[in-house]
């Protein structure tokens, strides 16, 4: 039987997992609901979407799906992640998942002890380019590293009412895109030392629009300690890159969280390149994962852990926590 799912928000990101899911071996979408109906009920047409809903609670009353995406914006993740919890259905979650450590600690909790299975949609922990990168690293591709980089940024729509600039709903660089960078050093290094410096600098509607964090891992056994500079802005075009460089050469990868290749410089100067030929549509990975996961009876993710996105959500803390009093 096809593993039915549902999308709880009928917004922009929506429609590229609806895409997914055709393209997802076994999968099917099965309803749709928004807060509005109008807005669902057009989503559901694009999509082929059976059933429509213009309330989440009476959708997952109804539909009774085999796992909901949750494509809404971070300042209702925690509430519908809950809510999707108590009425048994497992959850695949947008980044950010949540604003606060508090927030992840307390809801993935409550799933554990339901026994319900959560992820937060971290899809670029999946892409072919991202694993054979990481592949080629763990092979010993360049030596030990000892320094990295994560960019992400650009100039984020600034109208009035801009998801990027609501500090309520999880505007600011944070819970956008340097969800991205934390959650991808770990992906290569593992979770770094519980210290690390932080520099912010805050718009006027009260969101972190700019920062640079410091991150380290000691020194382990052969291993030189390992130092990453994590750069994330939504009111500034970065030179968007992941670089990771040892003794033995660096890796360079534009666009990390959504990559598509990567290549290898040698300290002689030869370069090998690697490509993605094959994906199209770079969700489908992370849904066959929760189909995966959800069939063989588990509650979360070996690749997206609990534990990774609770330690990305201490890094929200420790952003917040340089926030000047106003
Ligand atoms: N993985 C990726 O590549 C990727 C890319 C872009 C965005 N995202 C993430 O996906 C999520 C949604 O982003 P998006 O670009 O799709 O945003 P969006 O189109 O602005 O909004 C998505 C949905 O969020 C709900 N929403 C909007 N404003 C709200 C408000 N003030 N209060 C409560 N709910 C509100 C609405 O659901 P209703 O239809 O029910 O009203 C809306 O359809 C974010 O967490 C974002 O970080 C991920």
């Amino acid at each position: 039987m096809a593993f039915r799912w549902a999308i709880l928000g009928a917004g922009n990101i929506a429609g590229k997992f609806a895409d997914a899911v055709m393209r997802a071996d076994g999968c099917v979408l099965s309803a749709v609901a928004s807060r509005s109906m109008e807005r669902a009920e057009a989503f559901a047409r694009r999509h082929g979407i059976p059933a429509a809903y213009g309330d989440y609670a009476e959708m997952l009353q109804h539909a009774r799906p085999d796992a909901v995406y949750i494509a809404t914006l971070p300042g209702s993740h925690a509430a519908l992640t809950r809510l999707c919890v108590a009425h048994g259905v497992p959850v695949l979650c947008e980044k950010a998942m949540f604003m606060s450590s508090a927030e992840a600690e307390a809801v993935l909790g409550y799933a554990r002890e339901r026994g319900i299975f959560a992820m937060e949609a971290m899809w670029s922990r999946f892409l072919p380019a991202v694993r054979e990168m990481k592949r080629q690293l763990d092979a010993g591709g360049i030596g030990s590293p000892c320094f990295a980089e994560f960019a992400l940024g650009w100039r984020t729509p600034d109208h009035p009412g801009s998801r990027f600039f609501d500090a309520a709903q999880g505007g600011g660089a944070a819970c956008d895109l340097m969800v991205y960078g934390y959650e991808l050093a770990e992906y290569f290094f593992g979770p770094p030392e519980e210290t690390r410096q932080v520099a912010v600098t805050w718009g006027p509607s009260g969101v972190d629009e700019t920062e640079a964090i410091l991150l380290r891992w000691p020194a382990k056994g052969e291993q030189p300690p390992l130092l990453a500079v994590l750069t994330a802005s939504i009111t500034a075009n970065l030179d968007e890159r992941a670089v990771i460089a040892g003794p033995g050469g660096t890796f360079r990868m534009p666009k990390p969280h959504m990559a598509k290749g990567f290549t290898c410089m040698l300290p002689d100067g030869t370069e090998t390149e690697w490509h993605d030929l094959q994906t199209i549509n770079g969700f489908v990975y992370e849904v066959e994962e929760v189909v995966r996961c959800v069939q063989a009876g588990l509650l979360e993710s070996p690749v997206v852990p609990h534990a990774l996105t609770i330690r990305c959500a201490r890094l929200f803390d420790a952003i917040n926590a340089a926030k000047p009093e106003r």
